[in-house]
């Protein structure tokens, strides 16, 4: 299928609707994108309506469209409405996900070595609860999975393959796909942390073929801060035990008994932010508007050009390796504490994130990595703007 590039026009127009690409560079899309206008507005919009008129009022008289908020999402991930629980935040999404599952001891759950804090403590936290076995598969010389590691690593007390698709602190994709096909093969179930990567990049859950998918809504998504969403394969639902209940768990209940709903709502809450709800359900149309095929080639052309701009200038270190890389651009610059350069970008209205070795253990303290700057593209960002910031990278250090 033949991409369309977006023209100059476009990227404008969607700069437009964007306030806050007015006045600086932000290249911390994958800390918080800035959002649409439209996602803002509407948000207010419906804080004032709350307000005025009272909050079950309101939340009353826009149900139809907050219940369609789980169909939008559906759509872009390729999933049923059932299939989509709201939640605060990947971390969120992830643990409701992972600590649903029934470990005993000696269960083995394989992971990469991408995977971010909330998912190892996760992990460490069920390795002391029910003594599981954590088995973490390195990256390849080259920056890639390697998926026949996976297959070697598998055997009978696997439980499960948690990985994620998209690192916080590095720019490499996971082959997702293909380790879906290896989970399939060996009947595994597999989760995955796609919270850097829906809203950046096609994600199909059927193609794919993981069974529960943990999502953010602020960074790629462009949605609101406080939004996420957990999908959870239809098949997969009554084998995660419900960690919290309240009324919108069940279907019915009666003083000895109840019965859960029948779809992934059983794992939200009743009492939401729905002016939250609502921005993030702005956003994901946002994206299915554009085409997320579009996005994706837009992003991939901007993280090149950076990382080729990077390269060309002596005293920085580009770490981002493998086969296939994102909009996640990480550096260093020799000599130059990564919150020296944070300070000195800020203060030329530049934004980009310092990626600490906490939040992506395994791989960090493999390379040694600490303190890397993350500067993180999206396709309102311009050439213009890579351009800016490598000059100024050049005046300023080196
Ligand atoms: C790869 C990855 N997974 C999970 C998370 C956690 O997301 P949240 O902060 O929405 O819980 C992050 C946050 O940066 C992340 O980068």
């Amino acid at each position: 299928m033949e991409i369309k590039p977006f023209d100059k026009a476009e990227i404008q127009a969607f700069r437009m609707e964007t306030t806050g690409t007015a006045n600086r560079i932000h290249l911390n899309n994958a800390g918080a994108a800035l959002p649409p206008d439209i996602v803002v507005n509407t948000m207010v919009d419906f804080l004032r309506e709350e307000a005025l008129f009272g909050g079950y009022e309101t939340e009353a008289k826009y149900r139809a469209q907050l219940n369609h908020t789980h169909t939008l999402i559906a759509q872009l991930i390729h999933a049923h409405p059932d299939e989509i629980a709201l939640v605060e935040n990947a971390s969120a999404a992830w643990d409701i996900a992972f600590n649903g599952l029934h470990f005993q001891q000696g269960d083995e759950v394989i992971v990469s070595e991408m995977e971010y804090v909330s998912n190892v403590l996760g992990l460490l936290n069920a390795q002391k609860l029910y003594g599981i076995v954590i088995k973490m598969i390195p990256n390849d010389a080259e920056g890639n999975f390697p998926v026949n590691d996976l297959e070697a690593a598998i055997n009978v007390r696997t439980k499960l393959i948690a990985v994620t698709h998209v690192p916080s602190t590095a720019g490499n994709v996971l082959p997702v796909a293909a380790i879906g096909e290896v989970a399939r093969k060996h009947n595994i179930v597999y989760l995955l942390d796609a919270c850097q990567s829906v809203g950046q990049m096609p994600v199909d859950v059927q193609a794919i073929g993981c069974d529960m998918l943990a999502v953010t809504g602020r960074k790629y998504l462009r949605g609101p801060r406080g939004s996420g969403f957990l999908y959870v394969r239809r098949q997969m639902l009554d084998q995660l035990k419900l960690l919290f209940f309240d009324g919108r768990t069940v279907s019915s209940v009666n003083q000895q008994d109840f019965v859960v709903r029948n779809d992934a709502q059983r794992f939200e809450w009743y009492e939401k932010n729905f002016a939250v709800i609502l921005g993030l359900q702005k956003s994901v149309e946002y994206v299915l508007n554009i085409g997320i095929e579009r996005i994706w080639q837009r992003i991939q052309s901007l993280a090149f050009l950076f990382r080729q701009r990077l390269r060309e200038l002596d005293g920085i270190t580009v770490h981002d390796q493998g086969d296939e890389l994102c909009g996640i651009v990480t550096f260093s610059v020799s000599g130059v504490p990564a919150a020296t350069v944070k300070t000195k970008l800020a203060a030329k209205n530049i934004n980009v994130h310092i990626g600490i070795a906490k939040s992506t253990l395994y791989y960090m303290n493999r390379k040694g990595l600490d303190g890397i700057i993350r500067a993180s593209v999206h396709y309102y960002n311009t050439e213009e703007e890579i351009e800016v910031v490598c000059r100024e990278l050049r005046t300023v250090f080196l």
